[in-house]
């Protein structure tokens, strides 16, 4: 019996990398899926691949969200995944002594932002039946400080707690609409891109930024996705308010390597 029939599911960031495998991982499992993306172009190519529907969504504008709520007015499970980290131009000063205001607030603006904007979304497309899942992916980044990356590291910290927020505020309103996030750590997606490059030394930089990891390997996106099945699936209906961590044993103790 498939885990999600009947339920309609509208993921964010869709095109590629996590939330296209949480795409997939929603249809093979008998959901209604709705993915949606700010990248037109690859979110159709794989809306067509996958035989869903697409729809254009910026999750930073307001006014995008309207458009959707028009148009998609209610839905059983949203998976809030869109983000980004601010390398995505290139380097960037992003450590608390050089960023600048207005690369914080981008990536503010996309992660805090479009994370609070979907909430909203989610909550209003699903309080009339008063029950549904809001999955945020947050990072491993929400839960430790990244001196290279503030306004990332902060912008999922920020999102860790207001899912909290969205959790308590939608139980005191006596609904079963739950709030969860996720919280991987390095997952092998397009996002990692511009920083492992190509060539030789991709094999070597691959192993450096997983030394510190227990299973010494990044994380598949496939292993994310079967997560958020779990949390969009009845299996799931009483966690809420939960931070769960898919890091290769990561947070588990110190970064010290096992032996
Ligand atoms: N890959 C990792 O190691 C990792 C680890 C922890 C958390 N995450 C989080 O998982 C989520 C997905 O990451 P990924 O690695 O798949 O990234 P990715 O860059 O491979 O894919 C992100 C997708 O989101 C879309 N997107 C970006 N900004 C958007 C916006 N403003 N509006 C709508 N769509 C937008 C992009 O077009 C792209 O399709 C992000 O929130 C990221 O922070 C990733």
């Amino acid at each position: 019996m498939p885990r999600l029939s009947g339920k309609i599911c509208v993921v964010t960031g869709a095109a590629r990398g996590i939330g296209r495998a949480i795409a997939e991982a929603f249809h093979a499992e008998g959901a209604t899926v709705i993915a949606t993306d700010k990248d037109v172009k690859a979110g159709q190519a794989m809306a067509t691949t996958l035989g869903c529907r697409f729809e254009r969504l910026e999750v930073s504008r307001e006014a995008d969200w309207q458009g959707f709520e028009a148009k998609v007015p209610t839905a059983d499970v949203v998976v809030n995944n869109a983000g980004i980290t601010g390398f995505e131009e290139g380097a960037v000063a992003h450590d608390p002594e050089h960023a600048t205001l207005e690369d914080w607030r981008h990536v503010h603006r996309v992660n805090t932002d479009g994370t609070f904007l979907g909430c909203r979304y989610a909550i209003r497309a699903m309080k009339a039946r008063g029950t549904g899942s809001i999955i945020n992916v947050s990072s491993r980044s929400g839960l430790v400080g990244i001196p290279m990356a503030a306004a990332y590291a902060a912008s999922k910290a920020a999102i860790r707690n207001h899912t909290k927020t969205v959790a308590l505020y939608c139980a005191q309103q006596g609904w079963r609409i739950r709030a969860n996030s996720i919280h991987p750590a390095a997952t092998l997606t397009p996002m990692w891109e511009p920083m492992l490059g190509s060539g030789a030394e991709r094999e070597e930089r691959m192993r450096r930024l997983v030394a510190d990891t227990p299973l010494r390997r990044f994380g598949e996106p496939g292993e994310v996705a079967a997560l958020a099945v779990m949390l969009a699936s009845d299996e799931a209906t009483y966690m809420t308010g939960a931070e769960l961590s898919l890091d290769g044993g990561l947070l588990a103790g110190s970064a010290a390597a096992p032996g």
